[in-house]
């Protein structure tokens, strides 16, 4: 699903990426094509038609690249927006869990605005929420449309069956696990608290710590590396993951995935970055690298996906790069960055 904006083209350095390494290790990988977002709006009218939604049902896994377009933003009168298609999908296909990783790479960890030894080291995990919370409670207007409301609503399964899986990524790591809540305000973060304490049983072996938002924001880029595996619901989860690619240098670089009990969806964090589209130069190292999360985790290919992430490093100690990060030297374009990656596969 390439979406909007930059979308088409980082999904294409994907395919070729994709299928390099599935001619390297004689697989084959069966592509189809689906739209989404004001691609699809266009088409038919809808963000997230239905003839998509049954692609994906009928996919091992979902490569997808960015939704938005400017046209909407601006216009908040607007009926259907690329957005809601977003919401839509994630719901449809029970998404329930946003995989977000930060890490720094060693050729690059001067890109960062912040200070090399505080960043250094940094290797986290964020696990967002993503089907639940603020974004999907009832929301509406009253009193003549002067006052509004979005509520937000968790239920025990819902927090239990993220907190699993945050528990569970925790022991295949370093076995820390942060509680991101608002617990000294909110009633749905008091569930969080009481819910993730009740399970801490089920794994002793887990350290789990309880902190709030604010202060987890602030910490996140003073010692981002004392963190590990965090759990927290959708908003938070939203903001607090474009604040940790910062500590990585480039939103370009950030790969995700989306999961739940029989879905994967694999996407950049970036947005479809519509000044850039068309142009041939937009970053597409985090849609490769969300190709190698789909490798590792969707196919259980763990050597295929090792390979895309070495021949990613290689790219970039070598400055085989996008403008982003080429600084003051040669920069290469969106499609020979995909095309260096593929050959050297
Ligand atoms: C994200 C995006 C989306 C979100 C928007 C586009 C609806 O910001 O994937 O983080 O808020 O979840
Ligand atoms: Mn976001």
């Amino acid at each position: 699903m390439a979406g909007d904006g930059i979308g088409p083209e980082v999904i294409d350095q994907a395919v070729k990426v994709c299928d390099a390494v599935a001619n390297k290790f004689d697989h084959t990988i069966n592509w189809t094509p689906a739209l989404t977002g004001a691609a699809a709006i266009d088409a038919v009218g809808e963000p997230y038609p239905d003839e998509t939604h049954e692609i994906c049902l009928g996919a091992d896994a979902v490569l997808f690249g960015a939704i938005g377009h400017p046209r909407f933003d601006n216009d908040p009168t607007a009926k259907v927006r690329p957005e809601q298609g977003l919401l839509k999908m994630r719901k449809k296909l029970g998404l329930f869990a946003n995989v977000r990783p930060t890490f720094t790479f060693p050729s690059l960890i001067d890109n960062s605005p912040l200070k090399r030894e505080r960043i250094e080291g940094t290797d986290l995990v964020f696990l967002r929420e993503l089907t639940g919370g603020i974004y999907f409670g009832e929301k509406g207007r009253k009193d003549n449309g002067d006052t509004a409301y979005d509520n937000c609503v968790y239920t025990k399964e819902e927090v239990t069956r993220l907190a699993k899986k945050g528990f569970e990524l925790a022991m295949t790591r370093t076995k820390k696990l942060c509680c991101v809540d608002k617990a000294n305000v909110l009633e749905t973060s008091r569930l969080w608290r009481e819910t993730v304490q009740n399970m801490e049983k089920d794994y002793p072996e887990v350290e789990v710590s309880y902190e709030f938002v604010d202060a987890v924001a602030m910490r996140l880029v003073q010692w981002p590396n004392s963190y590990d595996v965090l759990i927290t619901e959708n908003l938070f989860g939203d903001i607090l993951t474009d604040e940790a690619s910062v500590i990585s240098g480039s939103m370009g670089l950030m790969p995700s995935a989306s999961v739940g009990e029989e879905n994967y969806l694999y996407e950049p964090i970036h947005g479809s970055y519509p000044q850039a589209a068309g142009k041939d130069i937009a970053n597409p190292l985090a849609t490769i690298l969300s190709a190698a999360m789909m490798f590792e985790d969707a196919f259980q290919l763990k050597e295929e996906a090792k390979m895309i992430r070495d021949v990613v490093n290689r790219s970039l100690a070598e400055g085989i790069v996008t403008e982003d990060l080429s600084g003051d030297k040669k920069s290469y374009k969106t499609s020979e960055v995909g095309d260096w990656l593929a050959k050297n596969i």
